[in-house]
């Protein structure tokens, strides 16, 4: 990583958690409920999505005023912030441990780890529609979180991820699996951000290219970190994977074969951003961040 690329991902770090704790700021709460959003919200996220909308907003527009996709920004942490309190649930991953700290479901308990993961994901949809932006424009906005959320997006990719519990799925179905469950709300955030900097169709197209295979990189990442690294690095636990029989990248084609997959759409994502010139480096940056991460 570039210090440049450090001090960009830093800032928008900033960014959204200070416009984050604007929107759902601390107060006296006695169904711990908005407790709980704050703790899965507020707790060491990489923040990855947030600072690829920033980044697909200025490939666009490198005068964009990041202001404006802050809301944005938010939605998105919002929303995946949702999407792994219930990956945690009993029902669902089972894991006491999410980003160093005891999951939302065992530092409260399962019924407010419930609802703390629906008000997030209600608040995502309000932050797009509370936005100072022309109607039209907040329209898309929500079509594109509601469409990669959802039960055509991150939703099935989930449901598609229990049924396949102790199955052997082939590389088509796993590949479908990933791209459903991590690459939809990854080409979203891509989309987003670039939508509201005022892109055009084919500029949306080309990002979407780069978006799918990051996306899809991302998910293969996880998988081998999965194996690779420590719990107290992960901050999950380490093998959670294997331990509960889930069908991943590693478990299908082994530790190797899965790296060179990573590498090879890392390559597609850069191959992607090739008529973009010096303002899609971040995104460039990213692609690089994503397969080299060690968290
Ligand atoms: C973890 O996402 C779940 C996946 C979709 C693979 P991240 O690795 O972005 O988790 P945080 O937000 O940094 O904790
Ligand atoms: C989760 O995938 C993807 C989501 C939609 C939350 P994983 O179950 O692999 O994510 P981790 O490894 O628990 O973060
Ligand atoms: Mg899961
Ligand atoms: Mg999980
Ligand atoms: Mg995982």
């Amino acid at each position: 990583m570039t210090e440049n690329f450090s001090q960009f991902a830093l800032s928008c770090r900033q960014r959204v958690d200070s416009a984050l704790d604007h929107y759902l700021p601390e107060q006296s709460d006695p169904t711990q409920l908005l407790t709980a959003m704050r703790y899965s919200l507020f707790n060491g996220g990489k923040r990855v999505r947030p600072i690829l909308a920033y980044a697909a907003a200025l490939a666009i527009n490198p005068k964009v005023d990041l202001a404006e996709i802050d809301p944005i920004a938010c939605s998105l942490e919002c929303l995946h912030s949702y999407s792994l309190v219930h990956d945690d649930l009993p029902a669902m991953d089972d894991d006491d441990l999410r980003r160093g700290k005891p999951t939302c479901h065992i530092a409260f308990n399962e019924a407010t780890a419930i609802l703390a993961g629906d008000g997030l994901q209600t608040l995502a949809f309000e932050l797009l529609l509370d936005a100072k932006a022309p109607a039209e424009l907040k329209l898309q906005l929500v079509r594109q979180l509601a469409n990669a959320s959802g039960a055509k997006g991150m939703v099935l990719g989930q449901a598609i991820d229990l049924a396949a519990v102790d199955k052997q799925l082939n590389l088509f179905e796993l590949e479908t699996m990933h791209r459903y469950k991590t690459g939809a709300l990854i080409r979203a955030s891509v989309a987003m951000g670039a939508i509201a900097a005022g892109a055009s169709n084919e500029q949306l197209n080309t990002l979407d290219g780069y978006a799918a295979a990051i996306g899809l990189a991302f998910q293969v990442q996880d998988d081998i970190l999965d194996v690779t690294a420590d719990t107290a690095t992960l901050g999950k636990q380490q093998g959670a994977d294997i331990a509960r029989n889930k069908p991943t990248y590693v478990s299908l084609l082994g530790l190797e074969t899965a790296q060179t997959k990573a590498t090879e759409l890392h390559r597609q994502a850069l191959a992607a951003l090739d008529i973009f010139a010096e303002q899609a480096s971040y995104l460039r940056q990213l692609a690089d961040y994503i397969i080299q991460r060690a968290s």
